[in-house]
C-alpha cells in the first residue's frame, strides 16, 4: 500500500495564463549576458539629489510611522494645486485625491472598486500587463479591441460594436506603453459620445502624463467634464521624478469614485511609504521640476533614432513616453520574441518583443526600446543594432 505524501488538492490557479513576466525573463537575461538593457521600462540614471536629500530630512525627522490611509495631506494638497495648474480641473485634497502604491496599486484598486464577476471590460490593446490580471481577478472579462501598426489608430465604430450591456469600465492609457501614440481631442470625444447615458466607468492610466513630444500637450482624460466624472485618472511619480523603485503614485477621481477606491486601497496597502510623501509634497512645489521632462527626453529619442538612422529599423518617432517602437520586417521575418532573445545574446541589446502586450501574442515584427538611458549607452546601442 502506497502511502499518500499529501492530503491536500492541488492548488488551481487564478491566473493560469500568467508566468514570468517578459520584463522579468528579458532583464535577468540582459545581466547573465551583460547586454545593454533597453528592455524594462526604467530611467537608466539617478533621480535628483535634492530630491533624495528631502526624503532624508523626513526619514531623519522621525517622519516614519504610518501615513493617513488616504495620503499625508501636504501631497495630496500639492498634487491637486499641480493638477489645477497644469489641466484646470479641481479636485479636493481631502475626498477626491487618494496616495498609492504606485499607479500599478492604483489601477488595481480602480478595477477592484468597479468590476463585479461577469462585467466586460474594454481593453485596448497593445496593453500594458497589468490591465487583465487585476479585470480577471476580479471575476471581470477582458473584451479586446486590437491596434494595429503602424499608427495603432483607434477605431471608434470596432469599440462601439465590443460594448454591451455587460460593459462596466474601459481601459485607457496616454501616451501609450508600449507604441508611445497620445490621444487626440477627437479621442475624448469619440469614448464621450460612446458612454454618454450608460453605466459605464474608465479607467485612465496617464502615467506618462509629462513626457510628450515635438510640442504636443497631453489630453488627460479629465480635461473633458463628461469624461471626467467617470474617470478614475491614476499618474505615477515613479515615472515623472526617475524615482520607479519607490513605488508610489495616485488616484484623482470624483468623490463618489473616490469613496469606493478607497475602501479597496485601505485593505490593499492601507497607505504609502510616509517620508517619500512628505519629500515629495515640497518638491512638486517646483514646477520645472516636471516642465522640464519634454525637451529632457526628447533629447534622447532623437539621439537614439539619430543613432538608428543607417539601420534597416523602419519606425515613427515616439510622440511621447520613453518607449520607441521599430519595425525589423526588412531585416529578418523571425518572430518578435525569439529575436529578442537573439539580439539580447548575439549583439548584446535587450529589447522587448511586442507581442507580449496583445492577448493573442500578435507579431506584427516590431520590437520596443526603452530609451530612458544615459546618452553613452543610447550611443552604443545604437551602433550595435545599426550593424544588423
Ligand atoms: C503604462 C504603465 N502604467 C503603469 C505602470 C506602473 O507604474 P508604477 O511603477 O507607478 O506602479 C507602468 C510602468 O511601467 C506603465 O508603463
Amino acid at each position: 500500500m502506497s502511502i499518500p505524501t499529501t492530503t491536500r488538492a492541488a492548488l488551481a490557479s487564478k491566473l493560469p495564463n500568467v508566468g514570468t513576466t517578459i520584463f522579468t525573463v528579458m532583464s535577468k537575461l540582459a545581466t547573465e549576458t551583460g547586454a545593454i538593457n533597453l528592455s524594462q521600462g526604467f530611467p537608466g540614471f539617478d533621480c535628483s539629489p535634492e530630491l533624495v536629500s528631502l526624503v532624508e530630512k523626513y526619514l531623519r525627522n522621525g517622519f516614519n510611522q504610518y501615513a493617513p490611509m488616504t495620503g499625508v495631506p501636504a501631497l495630496r494638497e500639492a498634487l491637486a494645486q499641480k493638477t489645477f495648474a497644469e489641466y484646470n480641473v479641481a479636485y479636493d485634497p481631502e475626498s477626491e485625491v487618494t496616495i498609492t502604491s504606485g499607479a500599478t496599486e492604483a489601477i488595481f484598486a480602480a478595477v477592484a472598486a468597479v468590476v463585479r464577476p461577469g462585467d466586460e471590460v474594454i481593453v485596448l490593446e497593445p496593453a500594458y500587463d497589468s490591465y487583465v490580471p487585476a479585470i480577471e481577478l476580479n471575476g471581470g472579462i477582458p473584451v479586446y479591441v486590437t491596434l494595429t501598426p503602424p499608427d495603432y489608430a483607434i477605431d471608434w465604430q470596432l469599440v462601439s460594436e465590443k460594448i454591451t450591456d455587460k460593459t462596466r469600465l474601459i481601459l485607457v492609457n496616454t501616451p501609450h506603453n508600449p507604441t508611445g501614440y497620445v490621444w487626440t481631442a477627437d479621442y475624448l470625444n469619440q469614448l464621450a459620445n460612446l458612454v454618454r447615458d450608460r453605466n459605464i466607468w474608465i479607467v485612465s492610466d496617464e502615467v506618462y502624463e509629462h513626457i510628450l513630444f515635438d510640442g504636443r500637450k497631453h489630453l488627460s482624460l479629465m480635461t473633458h467634464p463628461e469624461l471626467q466624472e467617470r474617470t478614475f485618472v491614476v499618474g505615477s511619480f515613479g515615472k515623472t521624478f526617475h524615482v520607479t523603485g519607490w513605488k508610489i503614485g495616485y488616484c484623482l477621481a470624483p468623490k463618489e469614485l473616490s469613496t469606493e477606491f478607497r475602501k479597496i486601497h485601505q485593505y490593499l496597502t492601507f497607505s504609502t511609504v510616509t517620508p517619500i510623501q512628505y519629500a515629495l509634497a515640497d518638491y512638486l512645489n517646483e514646477p520645472a521640476h516636471y516642465h522640464e521632462l519634454p525637451d529632457f527626453y526628447q533629447r534622447k529619442r532623437d539621439l537614439f533614432l539619430a543613432g538608428l538612422a543607417g539601420s534597416r529599423f523602419t519606425f515613427k518617432p515616439a510622440e511621447g513616453s520613453f518607449f520607441q517602437t521599430v519595425s525589423y520586417a526588412a531585416i529578418t521575418q523571425e518572430p518578435d520574441y525569439a529575436l529578442t532573445i537573439r539580439l539580447t545574446k548575439e549583439i548584446g541589446v535587450a529589447s522587448i518583443p511586442i507581442s507580449v502586450f496583445y492577448n493573442q501574442k500578435n507579431d506584427y515584427k516590431m520590437i520596443r526600446f526603452c530609451f530612458a538611458k544615459n546618452d553613452d549607452v543610447l550611443i552604443q546601442a545604437a551602433e550595435r543594432l545599426r550593424g544588423l
